[in-house]
């Protein structure tokens, strides 16, 4: 049997650090309320000019040099975002260019902060059917460029970022399972109202920005990831006791917190960087992953859970051997 591994994972921040005090002086709001009721404690920003595929570029590069593979080796890049470069080409498109990598598959996947985990899941399945043998999974975002700056029930949670793994076919797993769910029907609790086909003329109400209910999505949030992390143990075929590390989407530590006491995980085990990275979105997952392999802390043979959820409803996890 075949399976898809990890061999290489890879990160990019942009320089510019926006703290929680820089917050204060833009909207009516405190770090006190920011940190006790998100745990974040700085964002990063892209430049002006400096765009979603700028950061994959970045991230791709460190995953394949992590992996020893060369661009010209790939068979696929899957790319997972919320915030293309363009509308067409896709930003996969554009990266493969400048990684080249030219002739082999590449699209974007648009399923909000579940667009890295889709993009693996993707990728998983490419690769176990035979068709692929190396691909580049990247998350990318800058939700900086749709969050409106004079609204503190969103500008406090998000920020700009990216990050890469290398999936090889291995016959060792690798990942072992990937579940991806939706449900279309809480469009209007998280969305951006507008779109090539809608047009890019707004509504009046929220611009061109992103609009969050966000009290009403934090408790859907909290029951379907509770509801996922069971199910991803039972399609995995494992016990709880045998999760090593939780590397959950990074939108709110009192989420990642409750997620974490269904699996009776302690915070040792969980993979928190929301305090520096804020709501990355499709970059979310990968940067966190990254941060814990190149720290030491996640080793080869342990097992990860990953897991996201944002607009769409999206909601999807993997259990991976490292
Ligand atoms: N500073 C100070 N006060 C604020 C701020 C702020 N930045 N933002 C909101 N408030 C106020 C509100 O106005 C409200 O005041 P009121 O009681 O006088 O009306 C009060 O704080 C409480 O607001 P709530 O929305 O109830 O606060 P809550 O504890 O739910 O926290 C938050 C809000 C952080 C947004 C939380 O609900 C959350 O994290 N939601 C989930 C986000 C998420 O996971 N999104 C999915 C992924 S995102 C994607 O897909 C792009």
């Amino acid at each position: 049997m075949t399976f898809a591994r990890i061999t290489g994972t890879g990160s990019y921040l942009p320089e510019r650090v926006l703290s929680n005090a820089d917050l204060e002086k833009m909207v009516d709001t405190s770090d006190e309320w920011i940190t006790t009721r998100t745990g974040i404690r700085e964002r990063r920003i892209a430049a002006d000019g400096e765009t979603t595929g700028d950061l994959a570029f970045q991230a791709a590069t460190r995953a394949l040099e992590a992996a020893g593979v060369k661009a010209s080796e790939l068979d696929a890049i899957v790319l997972g975002t919320t915030t293309p470069d363009l509308i067409f080409p896709s930003t996969a498109c554009l990266l493969q260019a400048r990684l080249g990598a030219n002739g082999c598959m590449a699209f974007d996947v648009n399923a909000a902060c579940c667009g890295f985990m889709y993009a693996l899941g993707i990728a998983d399945k490419f690769i176990r059917s035979g068709q692929t043998k190396k691909a580049l999974v990247v998350g990318s975002e800058t939700l900086s460029r749709m969050t409106d700056w004079t609204d503190r029930n969103t500008c406090v949670l998000f920020g700009d970022g990216a990050g890469a793994v290398v999936l090889e076919a291995d016959n060792e797993p690798g990942v072992i399972t990937t579940l991806l769910h939706a449900d279309g029907s809480f469009k209007d609790m998280l969305y951006n109202p507008v779109g090539v086909s809608a047009g890019f003329k707004d509504d009046g109400r929220h611009g061109n920005t992103i609009m969050m209910e966000g009290n009403k999505v934090f408790r859907v949030a909290v029951r379907a990831l509770e509801r996922l992390v069971d199910e991803t143990i039972a399609a995995a075929g494992m016990h709880e006791d045998e999760v090593d590390w939780l590397i959950p989407h990074q939108a709110n530590l009192r989420i990642i917190e409750a997620t974490a006491q269904r699996l009776h995980l302690p915070m040792e085990r969980v993979v928190v960087t929301v305090d520096k990275h804020a709501n990355t979105s499709s970059g979310s997952v990968p940067l966190a992953l990254d941060a814990a392999v190149r720290s030491g802390r996640i080793k080869r043979g342990q097992n990860l859970l990953l897991e996201a959820f944002g607009g769409g409803f999206t909601w999807s996890s993997a259990m991976i051997r490292y």
